[in-house]
């Protein structure tokens, strides 16, 4: 009873500028949300959704609680329901709730391409990953921590962030976010674009990784070029390796000759080194060490077999 009354107080008094918007497009303002929603509109002051609301400038259509739940006029004189708010989450489809948050927010999504991210094909939207009114971080309105949120579906990964050398997310140093974007990504310049993982990609599509690591950006005069074709993690697993260089392999041998094996096309002569050769004897331990001749191996430009 006592809602009922506080309820009425707010239409007739703090809703009047809504209805200046004109009564009969259906938007009543986020003030009367109030009185039934307390909790909801106690916490939200503290939401970058509320700006709309805080400078009035807006359409009605893209202030405050309406901006997302649409016209509530229906809603408020019914007193309620999941079935008369126009857009109630829990009632849509992933597509749909992607739509919403999207009418606002595909500018700062469309280089993401998001609409073709796994994530999206997978089901996994907005509203999962983010929570409007009960988020866990104030900044991004994440609804967990970044960790728990992705470990939460990516249980496999947390342990190869416990191998011997890693990167060290789980200490806090760095997030998954320095290496993937969540909403998707554009072509990357590598793998000639396929299957990008969800890596970020930087300018022109290049590959995260050479943001930190900005010795291994290039251009070189003479590059290895497993580098740009296929991509850092041909040769590296960026989360974690039993390699202190974070190989793939637990050796470097094993790892060069995946590829220099005298089976390819590798190399000058066209056929990449032989394991028994006069150049490369693979029976004596000197030689096993690959990077110990060939010390710059991302490129050099300086010699074309990256002795220097
Ligand atoms: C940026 C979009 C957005 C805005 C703005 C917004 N909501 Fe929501 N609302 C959601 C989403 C998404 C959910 C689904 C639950 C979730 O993800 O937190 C939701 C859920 C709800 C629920 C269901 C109960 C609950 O807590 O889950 C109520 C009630 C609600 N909103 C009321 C409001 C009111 C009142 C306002 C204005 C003060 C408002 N919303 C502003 C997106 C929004
Ligand atoms: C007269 C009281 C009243 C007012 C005013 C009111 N609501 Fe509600 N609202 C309810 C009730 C009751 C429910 C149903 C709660 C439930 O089912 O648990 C509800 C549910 C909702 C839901 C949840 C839908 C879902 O996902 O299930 C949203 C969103 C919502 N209201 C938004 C709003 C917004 C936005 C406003 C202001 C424009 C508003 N409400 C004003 C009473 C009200
Ligand atoms: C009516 C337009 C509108 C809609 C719809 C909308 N947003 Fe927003 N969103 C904004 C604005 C404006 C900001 C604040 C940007 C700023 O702070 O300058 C914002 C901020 C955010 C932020 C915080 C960014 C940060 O830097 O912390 C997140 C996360 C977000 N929105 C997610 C969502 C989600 C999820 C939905 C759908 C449930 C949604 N938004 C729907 C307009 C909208
Ligand atoms: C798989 C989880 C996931 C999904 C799905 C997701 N986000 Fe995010 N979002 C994040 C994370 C994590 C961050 C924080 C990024 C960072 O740390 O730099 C973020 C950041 C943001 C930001 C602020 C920074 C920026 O990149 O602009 C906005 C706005 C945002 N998300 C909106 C959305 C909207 C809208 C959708 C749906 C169309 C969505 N997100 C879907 C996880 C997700
Ligand atoms: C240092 C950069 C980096 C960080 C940090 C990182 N990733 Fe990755 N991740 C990659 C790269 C590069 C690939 C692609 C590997 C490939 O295709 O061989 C990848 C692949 C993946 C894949 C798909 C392949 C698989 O192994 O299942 C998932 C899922 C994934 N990462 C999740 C995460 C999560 C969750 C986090 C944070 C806890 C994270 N990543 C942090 C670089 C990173
Ligand atoms: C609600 C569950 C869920 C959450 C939360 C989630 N993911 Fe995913 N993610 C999936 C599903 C499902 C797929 C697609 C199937 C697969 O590859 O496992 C996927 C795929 C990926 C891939 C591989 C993409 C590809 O093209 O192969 C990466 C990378 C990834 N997620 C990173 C993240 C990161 C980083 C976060 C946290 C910001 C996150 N995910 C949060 C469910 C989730
Ligand atoms: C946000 C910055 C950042 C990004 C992005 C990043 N790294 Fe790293 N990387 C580091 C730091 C810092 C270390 C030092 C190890 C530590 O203490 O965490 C490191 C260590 C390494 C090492 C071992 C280096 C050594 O000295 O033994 C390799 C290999 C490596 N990263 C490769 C990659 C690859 C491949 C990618 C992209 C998939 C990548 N990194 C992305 C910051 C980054
Ligand atoms: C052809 C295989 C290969 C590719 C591709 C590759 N690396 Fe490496 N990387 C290596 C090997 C082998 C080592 C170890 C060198 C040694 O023995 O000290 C290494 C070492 C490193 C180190 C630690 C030592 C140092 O030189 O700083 C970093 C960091 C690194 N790589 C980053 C990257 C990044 C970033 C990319 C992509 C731009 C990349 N790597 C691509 C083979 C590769
Ligand atoms: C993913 C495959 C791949 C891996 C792994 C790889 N390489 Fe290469 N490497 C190539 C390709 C492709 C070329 C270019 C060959 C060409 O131009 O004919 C090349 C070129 C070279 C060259 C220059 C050859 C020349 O003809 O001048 C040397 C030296 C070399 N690699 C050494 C190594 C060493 C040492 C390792 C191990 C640390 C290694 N590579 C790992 C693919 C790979
Ligand atoms: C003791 C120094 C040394 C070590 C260790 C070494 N190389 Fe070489 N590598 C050379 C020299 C010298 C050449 C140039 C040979 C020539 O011009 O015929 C060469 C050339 C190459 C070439 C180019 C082949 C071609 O046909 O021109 C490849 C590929 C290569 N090495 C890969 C490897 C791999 C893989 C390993 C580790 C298994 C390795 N090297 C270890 C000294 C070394």
């Amino acid at each position: 009873m006592l809602r009922l009354v506080i309820f009425f107080a707010i239409l007739t008094s703090a809703g009047a500028p809504a209805s200046a918007a004109g009564p009969t497009d259906g938007y009543v303002g986020s003030n009367v949300c109030k009185a039934c929603h307390p909790d909801v509109w106690l916490n939200f002051y503290k939401n970058p959704h509320f700006k709309s609301i805080a400078s009035g400038k807006e359409a009605p259509e893209r202030t405050g609680c309406e901006g997302c739940h649409g016209p509530a006029k229906g809603h408020v004189e019914a007193r309620g329901g999941s079935k008369t708010i126009p857009r109630a989450f829990s009632l849509m489809t992933p597509r749909r709730q992607l739509d919403t948050c999207l009418a606002c927010h595909s500018k700062d999504m469309s280089r993401g391409e998001i609409r073709r991210s796994t994530h999206t094909e997978s089901e996994v939207v907005c509203s999962t990953c983010h929570s409007i009114h009960k988020p866990r971080t104030p900044k991004f309105l994440l609804a967990k921590t970044q960790n728990d949120l992705c470990y939460g579906c990516h249980n496999a990964v947390k342990a190869q962030f416990s191998m011997p050398f890693k990167h060290r997310v789980n200490e806090g140093f760095m997030s998954c976010t320095d290496c993937h974007n969540p909403h998707g990504t554009s072509s990357p310049s590598w793998r000639m674009g396929a299957r990008p993982r969800l890596t970020s990609t930087g300018h022109d599509g290049e590959q995260s990784c050479v943001r930190c690591h900005t010795d291994k950006r290039g251009p070189f005069a003479f590059e290895h070029a497993a580098l740009r074709t296929d991509g850092c993690e041909t040769c590296h697993s960026p989360h974690g390796s039993t390699n202190p260089r974070l190989l793939r392999r637990p050796t470097v041998i094993t790892l060069c000759l995946e590829c220099h094996n005298g089976a390819g096309t590798f190399g000058r002569s066209g056929t990449g080194i032989q394991t028994q050769s006069s150049t490369h004897n693979m029976a004596d331990p000197r030689y096993q060490n690959c990077t110990v001749c060939h010390l710059r191996i991302h490129g050099s430009n300086a010699d074309p077999r990256f002795f220097r």
